[in-house]
C-alpha cells in the first residue's frame, strides 16, 4: 500500500539544513551552560535525533511522552503525560523539543511540568510552528519553520499513528481527515 498525501510542503534536504542551523544556534547559545535536551514522544523522535547530532556541545538526553490528538486532526485538549525521565531536573537547563507547536497545549502542559520539577531554565525548539492555530499562550525558543494552518505527516508526525517514517514533511489528504 502506498502513502497518500496531498502533496509535500517541506523536502528532506531543506529540513536537513534548518536542522543544522538550529543546531548551531543552539550550540552557541548554549555554550557555557549544562543542557539537558528533551525529545517529545511521539511525534519529535526523528527531529530530535537528527538535531543532537548538530549539537557541538555535550548534551544529555531524556524523553517524555505525551499525546491528545489520537486519531483527529486537531486537538482533543486533554494532554496526556508519561513521565520517562532518568535525569534530575530541579536546577538544570532543559531545552524541550517538539515536532510542531498547533494549539500549544501539549508544549504548555510540560513547560508547567518541568517548572513545577524545579528546572532553572526552560526552553522549547519546535520544528514547525502553526502560529494561526495558538490557543495556550506560549511561544517557541527556537523555530525551524512557520507553517500554514494544514494537518502535516512525516519526518516523525503521524495521522492515526501512521505517516511517521516519512523523510519528509507533507500535507494530509482532505478524504483521509
Ligand atoms: C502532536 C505533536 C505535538 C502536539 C502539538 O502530538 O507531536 O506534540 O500534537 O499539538 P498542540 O500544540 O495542539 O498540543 P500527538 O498528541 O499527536 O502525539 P504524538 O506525538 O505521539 O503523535
Ligand atoms: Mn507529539
Ligand atoms: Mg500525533
Amino acid at each position: 500500500m502506498a502513502f497518500d498525501f496531498d502533496r509535500i510542503l517541506i523536502e528532506k534536504h531543506i529540513i536537513e539544513k534548518r536542522v543544522s542551523e538550529l543546531g548551531k544556534m543552539i550550540s552557541s547559545d548554549y555554550a557555557d551552560e549544562e543542557l539537558l535536551a528533551i525529545c517529545i514522544l511521539k511525534g519529535s523522535i526523528l527531529f530530535f535525533a537528527d538535531l543532537i547530532r548538530y549539537l557541538s556541545i555535550p548534551v544529555k538526553i531524556d524523553f517524555i511522552k505525551a499525546s491528545s490528538y489520537g486519531k483527529r486532526t486537531s486537538t482533543s485538549g486533554k494532554v496526556k503525560i508519561d513521565d520517562l525521565l532518568s535525569n534530575e531536573i530541579k536546577g538544570r537547563n532543559v531545552l524541550l523539543v517538539e515536532d510542531i507547536v498547533d494549539s500549544g497545549f501539549t508544549i504548555k502542559r510540560i513547560l508547567d511540568f518541568f517548572t513545577e520539577q524545579g528546572a532553572f531554565d526552560v526552553r522549547v525548539c519546535t520544528l514547525l510552528d502553526k502560529p494561526d492555530r495558538r490557543v495556550a499562550d506560549v511561544e517557541p525558543d527556537y523555530s525551524g519553520f512557520v507553517i500554514p494552518d494544514e494537518f502535516v505527516v512525516g519526518y516523525g508526525m503521524d495521522f492515526d499513528q501512521k505517516y511517521r517514517n516519512l523523510p519528509y514533511i507533507a500535507v494530509l489528504k482532505e478524504a483521509e481527515k
